[in-house]
């Protein structure tokens, strides 16, 4: 892997360890770098009341959409799990916003590594028509 994916991998790794998942105990990472090559990183939020638990790709894709950036072309996910986890239906969903051609790299425990576009991973992705194209701030 060439050295800016091993950077996003360590920062994956780095956020992954202020995962707050006091209820799960599966604390998750995630990279997402944006065509511009900023860097926005999330973990998950767990809460008492179980659905309101955000993921670390849609912490770290809010960060993101708030700093002004919209456009990606690869995301890393840092586990501690003994394969590497793809994310979940409604982070793949929520990615799919931004173009599936994302690539999803997933880390796991001893290094282990899985990779997907994410295409593949959503092949039927929900859409609807945009009223108008809104400018980014940022
Ligand atoms: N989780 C993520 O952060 N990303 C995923 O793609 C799958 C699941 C989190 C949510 C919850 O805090 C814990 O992992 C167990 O489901």
């Amino acid at each position: 892997m060439s050295e800016d994916v091993e950077q996003l991998v360590e920062a994956a790794r780095a956020v992954k360890d202020r995962a707050y998942a006091p209820y799960s105990d599966f604390h998750v990472g995630a990279a997402l770098r944006g065509t511009d090559g900023r860097v926005f990183t999330g973990c998950n939020v767990e809460n008492a009341s179980y659905p309101v638990t955000v993921c670390a790709e849609r912490v770290a894709l809010g960060a993101a959409v708030a700093a002004g950036s919209r456009e990606f072309d690869r995301i890393v996910v840092a586990t501690d799990a003994e394969s590497p986890t793809p994310p979940c239906g409604m982070c793949r969903q929520a990615l799919s916003e931004f173009g599936l051609e994302l690539i999803v790299l997933s880390v796991g425990q001893d290094d282990t590594r899985s990779q997907w576009r994410l295409a593949e991973l959503l092949p039927a992705h929900f859409e609807l028509n945009r009223r108008r194209e809104q400018a980014s701030d940022a």
